[in-house]
C-alpha cells in the first residue's frame, strides 16, 4: 500500500516520541528553567503505541524510529521493542537516544530486536558538555556508545549538532571518535524548530564550512551518490571513512520528505514545523476501528503539502520559529514533544 501526499511523497518513516521528559537541558533544545509536561494519563500506552503502528504500516510505514525527550526514560522500553519488532512489515527499527543511560541498557535494546540506535554526541569534551547540556553525564554517553558496539550492534550513528563558537573546532575529533566507535558521524545544522529559542543564523554552521573545514583537513571529499528519503547527505573521505551532513538550515530535504511524527500523547504531525497536528488518542481510546483510523490518517496524508524547512529558508528575516510564552501554551511545538 502506498499513500501520496500531494507532492507524490509517500508515507513512510514514522517517529515516534515515547516520552516529552529528558534527563538533558541542551542549549539548542531545552534552554528554558522549566517546561510544561504532557500529562500522565494522556501518554499512550505501548499496546495503543502498537495499535496505531499496525494502521500506520498497513498504510505503507516500514521505518519506525523511537525518540523522546529521552526515550530510555520510558520505563520497561524494551517491552514496546518487541512489541514492535515482530511486526512482519516493520524493515527497519531504530531508536534516537543522548546516550545517558545507554550503558545499562544496550544489551536489552539489542536482545529485544532493536536494529539501529543512534546516538546524540555534540562534543568530546566533559567542560563542554557541562556548559551545552547543564548536566554532568557525559562520561555515561561515552560509555553508553562503547556499549552500544559491545552489544552487537552495527550502522550506529553520533548526531552533531554544529554550533558556531560552541563546538565547531571539534568536527575533525569527532570524526576520528567515529572512526573508533565505529560509528557514521552526522554534523546538524542548527535549526530554528520550535524549543530553539536561542536560535540566530549566525550561529548556523552550513553544510559548505564543515565540508570546508574538513577538507583542509583530510584532502578531497567525494559525495557518495544514493538515493534515499534520508535527511543526511553522505561523504567519502580519501581514507574511506563516511560522514553525513544533515543540512535542514540551508538546504532542506523537504521534496523528498516522507517522515511523520507521533508525540507521546498520540498527535500525530506531518512536519517538524507544522504548528497543528492530529489527535489520534481520542479516536483510539473511544474504541474507534482499524479502518476509521486509517481512513483518517489517509485523509489528513493525502492532503500534506507541508515543506516546513523550505518555507523557513525562503524568509527573507530568520528568528525563533516560536516564541517562549508560545511554547508554554502548547508545549506540543517543542521539538523535545514531537522527536529530534
Ligand atoms: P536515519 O537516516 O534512518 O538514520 O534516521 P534519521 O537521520 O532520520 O534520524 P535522526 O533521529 O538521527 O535524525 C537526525 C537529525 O535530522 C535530527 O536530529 C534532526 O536534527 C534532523 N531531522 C530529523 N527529522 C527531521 C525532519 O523531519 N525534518 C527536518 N527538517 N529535519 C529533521
Ligand atoms: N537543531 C538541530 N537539531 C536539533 N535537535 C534538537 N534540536 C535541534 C535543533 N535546534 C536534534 C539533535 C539531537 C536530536 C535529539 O534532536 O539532532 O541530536
Ligand atoms: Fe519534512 Fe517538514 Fe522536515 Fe521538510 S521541514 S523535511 S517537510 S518534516
Amino acid at each position: 500500500m502506498r499513500i501520496d501526499d500531494t507532492y507524490s511523497r509517500p508515507l513512510g518513516n514514522l517517529r515516534v516520541s515515547v516520552t516529552d521528559r529528558c534527563n538533558l537541558r541542551c542549549q539548542y533544545c531545552m534552554p528554558e528553567e522549566e517546561y510544561v509536561w504532557l500529562p500522565r494519563e494522556e501518554i499512550l500506552h505501548f499496546e495503543e503505541i502498537g495499535a496505531l503502528a499496525d494502521v500506520f504500516m498497513a498504510l505503507g510505514v516500514d521505518k519506525i524510529r523511537l525518540t523522546g525527550g529521552e526515550p530510555l526514560l520510558r520505563r520497561d522500553l524494551p517491552r514496546l521493542i518487541r512489541l514492535l519488532a515482530t511486526k512482519p512489515r516493520l524493515r527497519d527499527l531504530a531508536i534516537t537516544t543522548n546516550g545517558v543511560l545507554l550503558a545499562e541498557h544496550a544489551q536489552a535494546l539489542k536482545e529485544a530486536g532493536l536494529r539501529r540506535v543512534t546516538v546524540s554526541l555534540d562534543t568530546l569534551r566533559a567542560d563542554r558538555f557541562a556548559a551545552l547540556t547543564r548536566r554532568q553525564t557525559h562520561a555515561q554517553v561515552l560509555e553508553g556508545i562503547a556499549a552500544v558496539t559491545r552489544a552487537g550492534f552495527t550502522e550506529t550513528k553520533l548526531d552533531t549538532v554544529v554550533i558556531r563558537g560552541v563546538n565547531d573546532d571539534e568536527l575533525v575529533d569527532l570524526i576520528e571518535f567515529g572512526k573508533h566507535a565505529p560509528a557514521e558521524v552526522r554534523f546538524i545544522e542548527y535549526m530554528d524548530v520550535g524549543g530553539a529559542t536561542r536560535w540566530s543564523m549566525e550561529q548556523v554552521v552550513s553544510r559548505t564550512e564543515v565540508l570546508e573545514i574538513l577538507e583542509s583537513r583530510y584532502g578531497r571529499i567525494e559525495p557518495v551518490l544514493e538515493e534515499t528519503t534520508a535527511p543526511a547527505d553522505r561523504y567519502r573521505l580519501p581514507d574511506g571513512t563516511v560522514f553525513g551532513i544533515i543540512a535542514s538550515t540551508t538546504a532542506p530535504f523537504c521534496a523528498t520528505c516522507d517522515r511523520s511524527r507521533l508525540t507521546a500523547d498520540g498527535v500525530w504531525y506531518l512536519c517538524l514545523y507544522a504548528l497543528r497536528g492530529t489527535d489520534l488518542r481520542e479516536p483510539l481510546r473511544r474504541g474507534a476501528t482499524r479502518e476509521e483510523l486509517a481512513g483518517l490518517i489517509t485523509g489528513r496524508w493525502r492532503q500534506r503539502a507541508d515543506r516546513g524547512a523550505e518555507e523557513r529558508l525562503a524568509l527573507r528575516e530568520r528568528a525563533p520559529l516560536v516564541q517562549i510564552a508560545r511554547l508554554k501554551e502548547d508545549p506540543h511545538l517543542e521539538m523535545h514533544t514531537r522527536g529530534g
